[in-house]
């Protein structure tokens, strides 16, 4: 499914947070980057059609999001995990996802019952498919909301902070399944962490104070940081220790090499650094 954004603002009260965004994502992954407060989760909110966008246009499939009807038409083919998500606690993993399939129009009780079975094997809930969400921690309650969110098969995922409250292995595991659950669909995934979605998102969007500051490829991300970023040979730490192998290295992101300084190929974090820094009208020193 193709998502077209044009013009969205959104305000609080008379407060704007979003400020003429336009985006272009789908199908496939895209990563919504930002730190907190740039918008994220109001943007994700739109998306799904909770909130009414007061000036602008979402475009989902073929739906249009500023009518009753196309807000509608597109919950029904929508995957949705809100940044703060109350899962009912008394009931299990999985009459919950089961329930979601439900709700979702999946009739079907045989398919309910294989969509569920199949989610909590991809995220891992084998073991607690049978306990009260309310019993589990922060993570596992987690990862039972992405899996709610992908049942019923649909068309359009969006995911806000995915990660938050996993732990690194589970982090790591979650990125694995979303590349594999993300297949021709349109999946948004929200989060402040870079490494969260350069492994699963071809294509990233950063939010920044409510505008779109970049969006396009990772690759074109680190180019931010190109002839900005440097190693600096350093020669080994104190004297007499004999050979301690080769001289450590030292990587420096800056607007100022100092002499001697060799440039060279930037990750995506600092292209993400570098991009922040050109937004705050800084100069990149340290
Ligand atoms: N319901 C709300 N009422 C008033 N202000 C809000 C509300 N939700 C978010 N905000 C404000 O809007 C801005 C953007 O918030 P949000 O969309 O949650 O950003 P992010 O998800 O990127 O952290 C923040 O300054 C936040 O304080
Ligand atoms: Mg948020």
């Amino acid at each position: 499914m193709r998502v077209v954004v044009t013009g969205l603002s959104h305000s609080y009260r008379h407060r704007r947070v979003l400020e003429g965004v336009d985006l272009e994502c789908g199908p496939g992954a895209m990563g919504l980057l930002g730190p907190n407060g740039a918008g994220k989760t109001t943007l994700l909110r739109l998306l799904a059609g909770v909130l009414r966008a007061k000036s602008g246009w979402i475009q989902a499939g073929r739906h249009d999001l500023r009518t009753r009807a196309g807000r509608r038409a597109l919950r029904r083919g929508l995957g949705y995990l809100p940044q703060d998500v109350a899962l009912p606690p008394d009931m299990s993993t999985r009459d919950f996802l089961d329930y979601v399939g439900l709700l979702k129009g999946m009739a079907d009780p045989h398919e309910r019952r294989r969509q569920t079975a199949e989610m909590v094997e991809h995220l891992g809930l084998d073991l607690v498919s049978d306990r009260r969400l309310g019993t589990l921690s922060a993570g596992t309650r987690r990862r039972v909301g992405v899996a709610q969110a992908f049942m019923g098969d649909p068309g359009l995922v969006l995911l806000d902070e995915p990660t938050s409250g996993l732990d690194p292995e589970e982090r790591i595991r979650l990125r694995s399944v979303l590349g594999m659950l993300g297949g021709d669909r349109t999946v948004i995934l929200c989060t402040h962490l870079l490494e969260d979605v350069t492994a699963v998102c071809p294509e990233l969007a950063v939010l920044h104070a409510g505008r779109v500051a970049y969006s396009g490829s990772t690759s074109g991300l680190r180019e931010i940081a190109t002839d900005r970023t440097f190693e600096l040979p350093r020669p080994p730490a104190g004297e007499g220790f004999g050979d301690l192998g080769p001289p450590r290295r030292e990587r420096l992101l800056t607007d100022f090499p100092p002499p001697g300084a060799r440039p060279v190929t930037p990750s995506a974090e600092e292209g993400y650094a570098a991009l922040m820094h050109d937004l705050r009208g800084e100069p990149v020193a340290w």
